[in-house]
């Protein structure tokens, strides 16, 4: 039995594509390996090698360097909260904390109770603009407020009552690939250029 279902190496193999270099499909692959067996398993990331044809060593190499991978099991819910300047000098470590009271952990990676939620604190997530910002399931969340951290929270433990979802940040949604089973999508029909003359 392998790691990854076929359908998730399926789209792993798919990626290279999409890069003018093959190996930039590391980052969106292991994203994707990390998403379905909730962290990253040596037999996981062997396995996104071989879909990839890259060697093991860098594959598990890049795994380590980036905090956003993780070796250990994380929670089902992960808030990557900015705490580079902008996001500080927004309430970033205000943010931090009501996080880790909300959901009952005292540092970085510990996992709730239930299950459910972890934290980590990250660097500049690009979109400083709406600090303080953080990423949580595959989506940017900005201008954050204990009120909003709380609500997110609450859908999380509740997901028959979802409210309504922010678009993921554009910079994310070129990096990731479509969310599995859900439809990619369709450019949108370029408009014609009239002949002058
Ligand atoms: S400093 Fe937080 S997104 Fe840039």
């Amino acid at each position: 039995m392998t790691a990854l279902s076929e359908h998730v190496l399926e789209e792993i193999r798919e990626l290279p594509a999409k890069y003018p270099q093959p190996r930039s499909a590391v980052m969106p692959a292991l994203d994707l390996a990390q998403e379905e067996a909730g962290y990253l398993t040596a037999e996981a990331m062997s396995e996104v090698a071989a879909a990839l044809k890259l060697d093991p060593g860098y594959v598990e190499g890049v795994a380590t360097f980036y905090t956003l991978f993780h070796l250990q099991p994380i929670g089902k819910h992960r808030f990557y909260v900015c705490t580079n300047l902008s996001c500080t000098l927004r309430g970033a470590n205000e943010i931090v904390e009501h996080v880790k009271g909300a959901i009952g952990v005292h540092e970085g990676g510990e996992l709730s109770k239930d299950g459910l939620f972890s934290y980590e604190e990250v660097e500049c997530l690009g979109a400083c603009e709406y600090a303080p910002v953080m990423r949580l399931d595959h989506r940017y969340e900005k201008d954050l407020t204990p009120n909003k951290i709380d609500s997110l929270i609450a859908e999380r433990r509740s997901p028959a009552t979802p409210s309504a979802v922010e678009l993921p940040h554009p910079a994310l949604r070129a990096d990731l690939p479509a969310k599995r089973g859900g439809e990619k999508p369709k450019p949108k029909p370029r408009a014609r250029k009239r002949k002058s003359g």
